[in-house]
C-alpha cells in the first residue's frame, strides 16, 4: 500500500480566479495553463493498518496545523472512494518549487498526493477522475495531471461530475519557454484561497472580469494551435493583468505585486520595444513569469537577472504529466 509519483507545476495563462463552490472547488470559469517542467513535487504515500491518525512530512519537516488538514481532508476523499474509512497514511513530500510563494506548489503537491495515494490503494482511475478528485485538493492542481497546454473545464453539473481538466496540445506541440522570476520566495501574507474569496466577495471589477474570459479562451487556443506566439503572449500578459487588477477592487484591497514585481514588467515591455518577443503572467505571488521562444533564451535570462531586487531566474520548458516511480 506504497506509491510515488511526481507532478510538475504549471503557470496559468488564463487565469482560474474564483469559485462558484468552495467546498467542492467549482471554478466560476475554465482556465487554461501549461505545466512546467522546472518545478515539481514528489510525494511518496503509505496506507498502514495501525496508524491512527495521517502524518504528513513536508521537505523533512513534520507539518501540523492547516496545511496538515488541508491534507487529511483531501486524503478522506480517497478514503471514501475506497471504501476504506479507517485507513490512514504516512506522506512524505518533496517540493522542489517555493511553497506557498506563488509558483503554484498547491499544483504539483496536490497532484502528486492524488496519484501517490490512488496508486497506494491500487485504485483504477482514469487520468479524467484523477484530475476531478485533484481538484478538490487545489483547483490549479487537477490541471497538473497533463502536460503541455491544458484547460480545465469547469463542468455546469452542481456536483462537480464534469469539473475537470483535458489536455490541449501535449508538450512537443511546441517549444515555448518560461523563465521564473524570483523576487522572494517567502510565504505570501494571502493564499491563493483566501485571496480569491475576498475577490469574489467584496470587488465591483468581479463580474466585468468573468465576462472577458471566453474570448480570452477562444483566442489563446486559436494561437496554441497555430503557434502564434505573439497572440498568445498578448492574451496571457493581459489576462493577467486584468486578474491582479480584480484584487485592487477588494475589500479590504490587496496586490500580490512587489516594486520589483513591476520593475520586472517594464523590463519585459523593453525587451518587446527592442524587438525580442517576451510576456509576463504572474500567478497569486510577487514573482513574475516570462514567456520566449527558444532562440531568445541568452538575451531574455540576462536581462532578467539584471534586474535590480532578481535573486534568480530559473528556465523552464513546457512539463510532462504526473508520473509514478
Ligand atoms: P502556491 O502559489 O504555492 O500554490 P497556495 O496558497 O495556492 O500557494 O498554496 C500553498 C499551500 O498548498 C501550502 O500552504 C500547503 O497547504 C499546500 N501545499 C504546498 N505544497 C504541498 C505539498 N507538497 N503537499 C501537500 N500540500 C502542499
Ligand atoms: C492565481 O489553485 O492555488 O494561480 O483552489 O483554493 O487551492 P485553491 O487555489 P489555487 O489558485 C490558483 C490561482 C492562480 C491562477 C491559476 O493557477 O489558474
Ligand atoms: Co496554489
Amino acid at each position: 500500500m506504497k506509491a510515488t509519483a511526481k507532478a510538475h507545476t504549471n503557470i496559468a495563462l488564463i487565469k482560474y480566479w474564483g469559485k462558484r463552490n468552495e467546498s467542492l472547488i467549482l471554478p466560476m470559469n475554465n482556465s487554461l495553463s501549461l505545466t512546467l517542467d522546472g518545478f515539481y513535487t514528489t510525494t511518496s504515500v503509505e496506507f498502514r493498518e495501525h496508524l491512527l491518525e495521517d502524518h504528513f512530512l513536508l521537505n523533512d519537516h513534520v507539518v501540523a496545523g492547516d496545511e496538515y488538514y488541508r491534507v487529511t481532508r483531501f486524503l478522506d476523499l480517497i478514503r471514501d472512494f475506497s471504501s476504506k474509512p479507517n485507513l490512514y497514511a504516512e506522506v512524505n513530500s518533496i517540493n522542489k518549487v517555493p511553497t506557498a510563494a506563488g509558483f503554484a506548489s498547491s499544483a504539483s503537491g496536490f497532484a502528486a498526493l492524488a496519484a501517490a495515494a490512488t496508486k497506494a490503494l491500487d485504485l483504477s482511475v482514469s487520468n479524467q477522475e484523477l484530475s476531478r478528485l485533484t481538484r478538490q485538493g487545489s483547483g490549479s492542481a487537477c490541471r497538473s495531471i497533463y502536460g503541455g497546454f491544458v484547460e480545465w473545464e469547469q463542468g455546469k453539473q452542481d456536483d462537480g461530475s464534469d469539473s475537470h481538466a483535458v489536455q490541449v496540445a501535449p508538450a512537443n506541440h511546441w517549444d515555448v519557454r518560461v523563465a521564473a522570476v524570483v523576487l522572494s520566495s517567502k510565504m505570501k501574507k494571502v493564499s491563493s484561497r483566501d485571496g480569491m474569496k475576498r475577490t469574489v466577495d467584496t470587488s465591483p471589477f468581479y463580474t466585468s472580469w468573468v465576462e472577458t474570459i471566453p474570448n480570452d479562451l477562444d483566442q489563446i487556443k486559436q494561437g496554441i494551435t497555430d503557434r502564434d506566439f505573439e497572440k498568445v503572449g498578448r492574451i496571457a500578459e493581459s489576462n493577467c493583468l486584468k486578474m491582479h487588477a480584480t484584487t485592487l477592487g477588494a475589500e479590504p484591497p490587496f496586490t500580490y505585486w512587489h516594486d520589483t514585481t513591476l520593475a520586472v514588467m517594464h523590463m519585459v515591455r523593453d525587451l518587446r520595444a527592442s524587438g525580442v518577443p517576451a510576456y509576463f503572467t504572474i500567478d497569486a505571488g510577487p514573482n513574475v513569469k516570462v514567456l520566449y521562444l527558444p532562440e531568445n533564451e541568452e538575451t531574455v535570462q540576462n536581462t532578467l537577472r539584471d534586474v535590480p531586487g532578481v535573486t534568480d531566474v530559473i528556465l523552464s520548458r513546457s512539463g510532462q504529466g504526473v508520473t509514478y516511480i
